[in-house]
């Protein structure tokens, strides 16, 4: 699976790589590759993924590492890919496969249920990936977070460039498919995408996972807009309704917490099918083995490009992943409004799903003018187009608010966000 990933490097190119299980299918995979069970391979239970019934590798094994090894070499020299993005560590760093509970202590990362050979060679892959490619990067996806992911390999880590933290794209799909749009809980939302902080510099977070694009699932736009891509199946409220909380969920997570985002592969214009190949379940069909690039000819699908797209131009133009921590000094439950500062930048986020504010408070430190960089209500991104063009630049007012100098009385429209940037800063 290729992804796409922005970070102020430019776009670049990622594999989802499974070095973590192998398919127990012999006609496809490596099982009894020579007739035997053991040939790469565990045998007997710890040979299957307890879940899965995949194969699971024996690292320790020389033949087994030159190739996984020479596999990752390959897909840099012939495929020139930017990095890889390591699928399902917890399967094989655990003899339980991960499915074991983790309540954060530090005996469940080393007791006897971890397999030291495969985390000798996912030290070991980061080693000569960086070694021979330096600019290649790692990461890791790890529900467990096992400790020292990202720490050097030098210092005792495992040596990966960033790890993904799911709890992101868990909530939202929670979010949109079991609550109530005026029951979404602004403090869980804040609290779940910047987490605790620590680490949050190798952090990689997806509004979107791999199980919706991939695995089976349904994505954002699946849920929101549904999949028959005729408008006419549904109504004209609930398209406007998916269309802003696509880019809502889209530019907060892309923005409030860590310095890396990913994207998979045609989530940015919304769309509306996972990814599935031919296989006996779907009679062979490729009907969903590909991304349908023609539905950027549809309104909809335009629009929510342009919206990724503007957003995406946000961080290029404005340094956001960068840049350090945001501030976040305004999140209340009941006006459903989150506001936070990240550089020069003002990021306000009303997800009341009817109540529109005409003139909210939100304090900033800096006295100035502030502009409204994007909105995701613009008619051009599918949205309703309620600021006027009079309503662009606010101005400061001396009055303390949030815990800030100045404040500013700005027009929030339901289920909206603005992104406001100082333009002009006013001496008093
Ligand atoms: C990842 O997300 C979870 C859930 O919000 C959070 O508890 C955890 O702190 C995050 N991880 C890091 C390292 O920030
Ligand atoms: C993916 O889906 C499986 C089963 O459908 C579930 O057990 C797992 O937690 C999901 N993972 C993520 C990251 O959503
Ligand atoms: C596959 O084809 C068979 C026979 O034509 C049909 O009965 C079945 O419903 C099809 N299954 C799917 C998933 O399309
Ligand atoms: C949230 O907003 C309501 C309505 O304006 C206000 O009464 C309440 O004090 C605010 N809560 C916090 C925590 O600021
Ligand atoms: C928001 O509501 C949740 C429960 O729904 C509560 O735990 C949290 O403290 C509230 N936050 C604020 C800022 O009122």
């Amino acid at each position: 699976m290729v992804y796409v990933l922005l970070c102020w490097l430019g776009l670049l190119v990622f594999l989802e790589i499974v070095h973590s299980y192998a398919a127990a299918d012999e006609m496809v995979g490596l099982s009894l590759f020579d007739g035997t069970n053991d040939c790469y391979f565990h045998t007997g239970k710890r040979g299957h993924h307890k879940f899965w019934g995949t194969r699971m590798f024996k690292y320790g094994d020389l033949d087994v590492l030159h190739f996984l090894l020479s596999n990752l070499n390959w897909w840099v020299e012939e495929y020139h890919v930017d990095g890889f993005h390591f699928h399902s560590l917890s399967s094989m760093l655990y003899t339980h496969n991960g499915f074991s509970s983790f309540t954060g202590g530090m005996d469940e990362y080393c007791n006897q249920y971890v397999d030291k050979e495969a985390l000798l060679y996912l030290i070991l892959a980061n080693e000569v990936l960086h070694a021979l490619h330096p600019n290649v990067i790692t990461i890791a996806e790890d529900a467990t977070l096992y400790p020292g992911l990202c720490d050097p390999t030098s210092q005792g880590g495992l040596g990966f460039d960033y790890f993904a933290n799911l709890s992101a794209s868990e909530m939202w799909l929670a979010l949109l498919e079991n609550t109530p749009d005026h029951e979404w809980c602004m403090s869980k939302i804040v609290s779940t995408l910047v987490g605790d902080r620590q680490n949050t510099d190798k952090m990689l977070l997806y509004a979107e996972n791999h199980n919706q694009s991939i695995s089976g699932g349904r994505s954002f736009a699946e849920i929101l807009i549904g999949s028959s891509l005729g408008k006419s199946s549904i109504s004209q409220e609930s398209l406007l309704r998916g269309c802003l909380l696509h880019k809502m969920i889209r530019l907060i997570t892309f923005t409030i917490g860590g310095h890396a985002y990913l994207n998979f592969m045609g989530n940015e214009f919304g769309h509306p099918k996972r990814v599935e190949f031919p296989m006996s379940s779907n009679n062979f069909s490729f009907s969903l083995a590909n991304r349908r690039w023609d539905l950027l000819e549809d309104d909809v699908h335009y629009q929510l490009f342009s919206f990724d797209k503007d957003m995406m131009d946000l961080d290029k133009n404005g340094r956001i992943l960068s840049r350090g921590h945001a501030n976040i000094h305004h999140v209340n439950n009941t006006t459903m409004v989150i506001s936070y500062l990240r550089g020069p930048n003002l990021f306000v986020f009303n997800f009341h799903p009817v109540n529109s504010y005409e003139r909210y408070i939100i304090g900033v430190e800096e006295a100035g003018e502030y502009q409204v960089t994007l909105n995701t209500d613009e008619k051009k991104y599918g949205g309703r187009g309620l600021l006027g063009h009079d309503q662009n630049i606010q101005r400061t007012i001396s009055r303390r608010a949030d815990g800030m100098r100045f404040c500013l009385e700005v027009p929030l429209p339901s289920r909206s966000a603005q992104v406001y940037k100082l333009t002009r800063i006013l001496r008093a």
